[in-house]
């Protein structure tokens, strides 16, 4: 009988940012990288191209865990939960997201008395095809009690470190979601394209009426500086396609619900009014469905 392995470090979720952090960290030591099933597993061991190089990744599926010091989750916001209770099967010290949206309540909800924190990432990559690209070195921050996941990044040539704030930063990269994701699915368009005048008022909208509720959350920016943030990552990103504009092309579901759902959440808690925020999830959501049939 073969021992099961045990890893410093697992990555639940063969995505783009899944296979571009496991592909960076394998050149430090073992990780294993977790898919959605055995038959992806599978196909992952055989290679998989991560930039210009062909990755091998020791890749499990559910159903054949090993076990893990330290997991990471990275698969879309609405798979969390599933994700969260294969990280508990491997038995770790603790589970970090590494998500866009609010997912942490949702991930400590299935991962018992394991430690779970939500940091955020500004690395960048897309799937093409079969293949991972990089599209960009980032910044990661982590919530305390992840010293050594930090370190393991760091290490891997990652740009990335424990932020005692880690809470209004999370509420800050969840502004800037609010307000450009949406926005970029509906009129798909280019990030850039956002600051064009007509759709620069509907951004605007969309920061106005988040930052009360954001700010009584602990987003720590003033409204101008709010509204300074989320332009200045439109005009850095400019060229890109964001996550969910991908994923409505695509024909996937997006990550609404733990982005601006989890505003109206806080709206309705608040009693607060975000008529332009409950416009833009209805659109998306009538997108998610694949768009709305003509006359
Ligand atoms: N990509 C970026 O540049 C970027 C940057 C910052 C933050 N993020 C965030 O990082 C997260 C991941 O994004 P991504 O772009 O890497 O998404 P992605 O390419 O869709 O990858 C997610 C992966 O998770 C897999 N998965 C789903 N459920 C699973 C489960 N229960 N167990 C194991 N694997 C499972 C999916 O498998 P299938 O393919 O079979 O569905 C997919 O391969 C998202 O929250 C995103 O917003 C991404």
């Amino acid at each position: 009988m073969t021992a099961v392995p045990r890893y410093p470090l697992a990555i639940v979720g063969a995505g783009a940012l899944g296979l571009h952090f496991a592909a960076r960290l394998a050149g430090l030591g073992p990780v294993a990288v977790v898919a959605r099933d055995a038959g992806r597993a599978a196909a992952l061991r055989a290679g998989v191209m991560v930039g210009d190089a062909v990755f091998h990744p020791e890749a499990f599926g559910p159903d054949a865990l090993p076990g893990a010091d330290w997991v990471i989750v990275l698969v879309k916001a609405g798979d969390t939960a599933a994700a969260g209770r294969v990280a508990r099967a491997m038995a770790p010290r603790g589970v970090l997201s590494l998500q866009n949206g609010l997912v942490e309540d949702g991930l400590r909800a299935v991962c018992g008395d394991v430690l779970v924190g939500q940091g955020i990432t500004t690395e960048g990559a897309f799937r093409d095809g079969d293949r991972v690209q990089p599209s960009g070195a980032g910044e990661t921050l982590l919530p305390p009690g992840f010293e050594a996941v930090a370190a393991r990044l760091a290490a891997a040539g990652l740009s990335a470190r424990v932020e005692p704030q880690i809470a209004a930063a999370r509420l800050a990269k969840l502004l800037v979601n609010l307000a450009i994701n949406p926005l970029a699915a509906i009129f798909r368009v280019r990030n850039g394209d956002l600051l064009e005048e007509g759709r620069r008022r509907v951004l605007e909208a969309l920061v106005d009426e988040a930052w009360p509720l954001l700010r009584a959350e602990g987003l720590s920016l003033d409204l101008a500086a709010a509204q300074a943030r989320v332009a200045a990552v439109a005009r850095a990103t400019a060229a890109n396609r964001a996550s969910m504009l991908q994923d409505v092309l695509a024909g996937r579901v997006t990550e609404i619900d733990a982005i601006t759902g989890v505003l109206l959440g806080l709206a309705d808690a608040r009693g607060a009014a975000v008529p332009t925020h409950r416009a833009v999830f209805a659109l998306v959501k009538l997108l998610e469905g694949g768009g709305v049939a003509g006359p």
